[in-house]
């Protein structure tokens, strides 16, 4: 299967599924990195690593001799699969419209807790403290319209300790997140998706 990986910052989600494309465990490979942020670090891996990168929105002097169209830019890369990885920006309807079921993004907080617009990096692990929850955890999900809001496809959970810092929170999630991702990126390219007749996707394990 070939993947498009969407990020804005440092992109650790991008290395651990570009890694385990590499490595095999994932039965597919990064062709494009898209990202709207042409200097974060993200986009110099995927540069390192050979994988095209393409800036989104695109810079301003581009825009007059280019269409701002990611749809034409994502079908002459052949892409199968959108994953978002710490991407910042809300994706186009249009791109949602012509990719359904098949954009992920993974979040820091165990949805439908702690998501939406306002929550975002440290944010959502200052208010998991804040609000006294004992657990916390990555959520991956299909991405619709709004931020947040699309069907949860997988959950982690990992421990709130009782003086935790959102740094160190932060830290344990992003943990299990690149091995949540990874497996989750592994069940998508081998086709082990289903979904449930009221529109729950479930992954089905390994034979
Ligand atoms: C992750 O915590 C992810 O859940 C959130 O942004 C962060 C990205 O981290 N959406 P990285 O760029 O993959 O290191």
């Amino acid at each position: 299967k070939r993947l498009a990986v969407f990020v804005s910052g440092g992109g650790s989600n991008f290395k651990a599924i570009h890694a385990a494309t590499c490595s095999g465990t994932i039965l597919g490979d990064v062709v494009v990195l898209v990202t709207n942020k042409g200097s974060c670090g993200g986009a110099a891996y995927a540069k390192e690593n050979g994988i095209p990168v393409v800036l989104f929105p695109r810079a301003k002097e581009e825009q007059q001799s280019l269409p701002n169209d990611l749809v034409t830019t994502l079908r002459e890369f052949k892409v199968d699969f959108i994953l978002l990885a710490g991407y910042l920006k809300l994706i186009p309807v249009e791109l949602v419209q012509h990719y359904p079921k098949r954009i992920l993004n993974i979040h820091p907080s165990l949805l439908p807790a702690f998501g939406g617009k306002g929550y975002y990096g440290q944010k959502v692990h200052r208010a998991v403290i804040a609000s006294g929850a004992r657990y916390s955890g990555p959520t991956i999900h299909y991405v619709d319209e709004e931020y947040d809001t699309g069907r949860i496809l997988a959950q982690r959970t990992v421990p709130v300790h009782a003086f935790d810092t959102p740094e160190k929170l932060a830290a344990r999630v992003l943990h299990e997140e690149h091995q949540l991702y990874v497996d989750v990126v592994a069940a998508l390219c081998e086709d082990r998706i289903i979904w449930r007749d009221d529109g729950v996707p479930l992954i089905q394990s390994k034979e």
